[in-house]
């Protein structure tokens, strides 16, 4: 079975072929009747350990849209709360023959563990701190979608790195489709080695993001901070928030992203979120079209038809 685990495993070829993939997707998602039969007796299942709006809705309205049927099992309303072990529940949804199971878990690697135990493809919708490959994956097709190319763009993104699968999906994605990937947040939340992956890291927001053509926001990861000392909110939205001053040191014709959920005020000012530079919600739209080609790839890109 194919799965779709990380970025990291991804060459520049595959990355370009996943976003083109996506973007024959895209018009579907505008029609009057926004549904084709290409997935049709198809089963999915979205496993949500840890909570989820953007990347759920899009894998379900993606599934639905290629005329597969889409289950949802979140964990708080499964049997997991009665103590069912990941690897439990897990052979008991195979036993129904699901064809992907697209899944979100709090431990790294549990997307990993099921891909080698199961029969069945899977999708990794984020794995702790580790990876969350469809967002890089929209988070770059709407960068190609405005600046034509990844290819020499300065990309900065600032915040809580340590704790980001998102941040990590993206400087793989981003530096091997040829983009220079600046790194800013407090000291506490670099994780040491980032470097390592091809990224540079800046002590002074400003410097990452002077002259940069993407600013891409991240927040805190309350949930995963641990023993981490937390500055408070507002010295936080001081030194590390995206607000109309310090954009100005980005190119004027920089795009602002932020995978979501935002903290208004935090990270970003609400200004900033709602104003002209803001690509936050095409970024949403894309999430759709890009786990349409997620789930059509993984099933061997050859099902139905596309039209
Ligand atoms: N960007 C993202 O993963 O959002 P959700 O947690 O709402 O899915």
């Amino acid at each position: 079975h194919k799965h779709i685990l990380g970025i990291e495993q991804l060459s520049k070829e595959d990355i370009g072929f996943i976003l083109d993939t996506a973007d024959s997707f895209k018009e579907i998602n505008t029609r009057d009747i926004k549904k084709v039969p290409t997935l049709r007796g198809k089963t999915i299942i979205n496993l949500f350990f840890e909570a989820s709006t953007r990347t759920r809705t899009s894998f379900e309205i993606a599934g639905k849209r290629l005329s597969a049927d889409t289950i949802n099992i979140t964990a708080s309303s499964s049997s997991v709360v009665k103590g069912e072990t990941l690897e439990d529940t897990a052979r008991n949804i195979e036993a129904m023959h699901p064809d992907i199971i697209v899944m979100r878990h709090s431990a790294s690697g549990a997307p990993h563990y099921l891909a080698d135990r199961l029969d069945c493809s899977i999708i990794n919708a984020g794995d702790g701190a580790h990876e969350h490959p469809t967002q890089a994956l929209l988070d770059m097709l709407t960068i190609r979608q405005h600046k034509g190319s990844l290819e020499g763009l300065k990309v900065a993104i600032i915040g809580d790195i340590t704790h980001s699968r998102v941040a990590r999906s993206d400087i793989y994605g981003l530096t091997r489709m040829g983009a220079e990937v600046r790194l800013a947040g407090p000291g506490t939340m670099i994780p040491p080695g980032i470097e390592r992956l091809g990224a540079k890291v800046y002590a002074d927001m400003r410097e990452a993001i002077k002259g940069a053509d993407v600013v891409m926001m991240l927040r805190i990861q309350l949930e995963r901070q641990g023993k981490t000392l937390l500055p408070t909110l507002r010295e936080y939205a001081k030194f590390y928030g995206l607000n109309p001053r310090n954009l100005t040191l980005a190119a004027p014709d920089a795009l602002v992203m932020h995978p979501g959920p935002v903290n208004r005020g935090v990270e970003l000012s609400s200004y900033v979120a709602d104003g002209g530079q803001s690509v936050i919600l095409d970024q949403v739209e894309n999430g759709v079209a890009v786990r349409m080609a997620a789930l059509y790839l993984v099933l061997g890109g050859e099902q139905g038809d596309n039209a």
